[in-house]
């Protein structure tokens, strides 16, 4: 079986990464709908799925969008680290990636990816009570019923912005499994082979 052309390319593994990000920022593709973690505020580890929005691969990061009001959004604001978590199972490609994130909201990035997102995505903004609040019922919530009422669920629209620090690629292959570490905490970038 003839294996891809990055099988034995640690440049075109990474770059495989992103073009596979970047297809998950586009469309409902297997890298569509990450897992984000965070710290959470007993240093327990907080595990979410979010959709993935947007890709810089020249900047190295990544795009989201979470609710001011959420707990993930509070996590990230006490403490910056987090990792993603995305797998393709027809690629069969994972890919982890660890770094930093920083919440942006009611500036000019929180603006454009306003602006660029679908009235369903705002829709949620407008929830009350906020999320994650306790209910008596399941349907004791209610969500904005005109568009005014959605616009004005932009105070708590946040991005959030993971720039990324580690990348570890995987590729399961019957010949032998492929798994390449990319590192920009150093001073220097960082690239090497590991053990699968
Ligand atoms: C397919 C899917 C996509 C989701 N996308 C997002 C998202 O983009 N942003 C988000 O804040 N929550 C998203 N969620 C909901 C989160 O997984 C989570 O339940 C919610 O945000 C509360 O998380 P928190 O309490 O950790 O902040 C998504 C859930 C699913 C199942």
């Amino acid at each position: 079986m003839t294996e891809p052309a990055f099988y034995d390319d640690l440049a075109a593994c990474l770059a495989e990464a992103w073009r596979r990000l970047e297809e998950g920022a586009a469309h409902r593709s297997g890298f569509h709908a990450p897992a984000l973690a965070t710290i959470g505020s007993d240093g327990a580890p907080r595990l979410r799925t979010v959709v993935l929005r947007g890709i810089d691969r020249d900047g190295r990061s990544l795009r989201m969008h979470c609710d001011a009001r959420s707990d993930k959004a509070a996590e990230i604001a006490a403490d910056p680290r987090v990792a993603l978590h995305a797998y393709d199972a027809a690629a069969k490609i994972q890919v982890r990636i660890e770094g930093r994130a920083r919440l942006h909201g009611q500036d000019a990035v929180a603006r454009a990816a306003w602006a660029a997102s679908r009235p369903m995505s705002r829709v949620c903004y407008g929830t009350a009570p906020g999320p994650g609040t306790p209910l008596p019922a399941g349907d004791a919530y209610a969500l904005p019923e005109d568009e005014a009422a959605v616009e004005a669920g932009f105070p708590e629209f946040r991005v959030v912005v993971l720039t990324a620090a580690r990348l570890d690629f995987l590729y399961l292959a019957r010949r032998g499994h492929r798994r390449a570490l990319f590192t920009w905490d150093g001073e220097e970038p960082s690239a090497t082979w590991l053990a699968p």
